[in-house]
């Protein structure tokens, strides 16, 4: 595959460690709507001012309950949704508006790998159609060579080349996302978003398709946003980690700090509920009360309120801002005397 060295040459993306994907401010709401009008009633808050930064090569973690616009933040920043507010900024370019022709190179760079490998493979299409489709809407590898791309990148992800005239239900849920990762890689991306990319799998096999993803991100200096229900796995292999909760962000910390010294009270919660590697460390279990409370219409003030053990009457009043407590270390709440 290419080399790291090789893109930068050919598409100047920033150096190892700089800036690669800047969000900012990042919305998307879904409108609700009713009556005989079909008028918009109201909207689902699914990502609700949501703002970080990813450096090259940097692997980042995102975490939260289910509902909590993981997903949706994750298809909003590579434009697979509209967003309805904020900025996306991809090499330094501001990608949010530009239109279909001109997002085609950036989707060359930005590639996602789905959480459910059943659902997100065409049935009625080969492995070697599967993956040579973006190969040939980017116009790579053509002719001969494209056979020979899909089959180093079978061998790359563990799979005999010579499968792939094969169809996705000749293959095993792991055996089956490994061809999604393939699809990804096959255009030699900058950034990858990969969606819960084990949580359909076989908790059996899971380990060995974060390894490969590990790998491979090592290899080609991948900018990686890994969005995952388990904390364990993303304090394995993230630097950072953000944590999301009703459409925004909670706290974001480099991943042991954030094991080790959690500033927000969902974090606190959400670490309580995992199990701990480390003996040493004890935990008490906080139990979340409740289910996450409706995105259509979220608390007031700050999002968590409903289910913190911490809130006082101000945290229904004001938005608490996404602030530094130590370097790299942000969190969202008003209180400073808690943890
Ligand atoms: N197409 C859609 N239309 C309306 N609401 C949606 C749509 N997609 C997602 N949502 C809602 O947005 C919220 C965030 O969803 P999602 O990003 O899938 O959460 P997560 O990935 O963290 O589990 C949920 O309340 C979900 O029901
Ligand atoms: S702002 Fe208040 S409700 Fe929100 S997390 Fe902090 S203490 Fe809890
Ligand atoms: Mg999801």
């Amino acid at each position: 595959m290419t080399a790291v060295v090789d893109r930068n040459t050919i598409r100047k993306l920033p150096a190892m460690g700089e800036p690669l994907v800047e969000v900012k401010d990042l919305q998307k709401f879904f409108p609700i709507r009713g009556g005989l009008l079909s008028r918009v009633v109201g909207n689902v808050q699914a990502v609700n001012g949501v703002s970080f930064s990813l450096r090259r090569g940097e692997v980042v973690g995102v975490v939260g309950e289910s509902g909590s616009g993981k997903t949706v933040m994750g298809r909003t920043l590579l434009r697979l949704l509209e967003p309805t507010g904020g900025q996306i900024i991809f090499n330094g370019k501001d990608i949010t508006r530009i239109g279909k022709s001109e997002l085609r190179d950036y989707r060359r760079e930005m590639q996602v790998i789905f959480q459910d490998p059943f659902a997100s493979l065409n049935p009625r299409m080969t492995i070697s159609e599967i993956i040579g489709e973006a190969l040939q809407i980017h116009n790579l590898h053509p002719g001969k060579a494209r056979v020979e791309r899909i089959a180093e990148l079978l061998t790359r992800v563990g799979l005999r080349p010579e499968t792939m005239g094969r169809y996705p239900h000749e293959f095993s849920g792991g055996q089956r996302q490994r061809i999604g990762i393939a699809r990804a890689l096959a255009v030699d991306p900058a950034f990858i978003v990969a969606d819960e990319p084990t949580s359909a799998l076989d908790v059996s096999i899971q380990a060995q398709v974060v390894n490969l993803l590990q790998d491979l991100q090592e290899e080609l200096g991948l900018t990686v946003l890994f969005i995952a229900h388990d904390l364990a796995v993303v304090e394995y292999i993230c630097d950072r980690i953000i944590v999301m909760y009703l459409g925004k962000i909670m706290e974001i910390a480099p991943s042991r700090e954030l094991n080790r010294n959690p500033k927000h009270p969902y974090t606190e919660a959400l670490l309580s509920a995992a199990p701990i590697p480390d003996p040493t460390v004890k935990r008490q279990r906080i139990i979340l009360e409740g289910d996450i409370p409706s995105p259509i219409n979220p608390p007031s003030g700050c999002v968590f309120r409903t289910r913190c053990r911490y809130a006082i009457p101000e945290c229904a009043m004001v938005v608490p801002p996404l602030l530094e407590v130590s370097p790299g270390h942000f969190k969202a709440c008003i209180r400073d005397d808690i943890l």
